[in-house]
């Protein structure tokens, strides 16, 4: 299989790991910065070049599309599958994820578990939005924040509806939750690959913090996840269209609740607490799902040059 990773860095752990499993299993594989893949687009057919050289013939592409980039990342990666390129997350998928607001809309429908949730926009509807959440403490969150910076935890009404005043004032997207307390600062972050959960580990919020996010301080080590546990990670993942997924639980009186459904999940802390080989779990997952390559009807050639 000739594989592409998506990815601004090749240093990454999970790039190099990414790299390594494919080479270890046979593949040809190329790490590409998407920033650096440009397109022209016309009725004729597609081209994609790469820092002055065309590239094409991908069987697949991994994409490990960062926050800051998705806009961006999505545009390459959606160009990879018009040129025919078999990708476990698609554009779409990941634009959804990304969204916390869509994501829960898309999960709750469904009937997955989540903690309840509220939004709205207009400064005269927040005493009743928050009168439909119910009374703190409250998990206040930056709809497309990541590795926990941008989640606040109010204890009082004040607090909320004053984070709440400062966030519109600076024009951000959030989101307002029921902050689940007897979860203790833990969570439970299942990797998802295809219909299963590879590895899961259980991440604890260092001292003083609610955040569990292994960026902030949280510590990690393995755990069997229970069956209800992981049927709820592997749906959530199907639901967005995820093939390869970190989707965020956190234990509850009333069983696990969604919290986050991450896209481009790290391997470093995955790796570490369980000694899964969850890099070679995806190459192999990638590898079965790869479909050959299906030339662009009217793309004259579409070889590596
Ligand atoms: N509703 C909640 N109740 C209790 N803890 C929460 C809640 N929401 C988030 N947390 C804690 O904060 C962490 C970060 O929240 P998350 O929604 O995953 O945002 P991020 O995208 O920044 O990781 C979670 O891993 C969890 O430990
Ligand atoms: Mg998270």
């Amino acid at each position: 299989m000739k594989l592409a990773i998506l990815s601004r860095n090749g240093k990454l752990y999970s790039t190099r790991r990414l790299v390594e499993a494919a080479r270890e299993r046979g593949h040809s594989v190329r790490v590409l910065d998407p920033l650096r893949c440009y397109m022209r687009i016309s009725t004729e057919g597609f081209e994609m070049h790469y820092k002055g050289a065309q590239i094409a013939g991908y069987h697949a592409v991994v994409p490990r599309i960062g926050a800051s980039v998705t806009r961006y990342g999505c545009a390459v990666l959606r160009q990879f599958e018009l040129m025919g390129s078999y990708t476990p997350n698609s554009a779409a998928a990941i634009a959804r994820a990304r969204d916390k607001l869509r994501c829960h809309q898309l999960l709750a429908a469904q009937g997955i578990g989540l903690p309840v949730t509220v939004f709205g926009d207009n400064p005269d509807d927040t005493v009743d939005l928050l009168s439909m959440l119910g009374p703190p403490p409250h998990v206040i969150k930056l709809n497309e924040g990541t590795q926990g910076a941008g989640v606040m935890l109010t204890e009082k009404l004040s607090a909320s509806r004053g984070v709440i005043e400062t966030l519109r004032g600076l024009y951000a997207h959030f989101l307002v939750q029921e902050f689940i307390g007897e979860a203790k600062g833990a969570d439970l972050r299942c990797f998802v690959v295809g219909n299963q959960v590879v590895a899961a580990m259980r991440r604890q919020a260092p001292k003083g913090d609610f955040r569990s996010n292994l960026h902030r301080g949280g510590t990690a080590k393995a755990v069997k996840a229970s069956k209800a546990e992981i049927e709820t990670a592997v749906r959530a993942a199907k639901v967005l269209g995820l093939g390869v997924a970190g989707v965020d639980l956190i234990r509850s009186k009333r069983g696990p609740l969604v919290l986050e459904v991450n896209s481009s999940p790290g391997l470093e802390g995955i790796e570490a607490a369980t000694g899964v080989d969850v890099a070679g779990r995806i190459i192999e997952h990638v590898a079965g799902g790869g479909v050959p390559v299906r030339k662009h009807p009217r793309n004259a050639d579409l070889t590596d040059s």
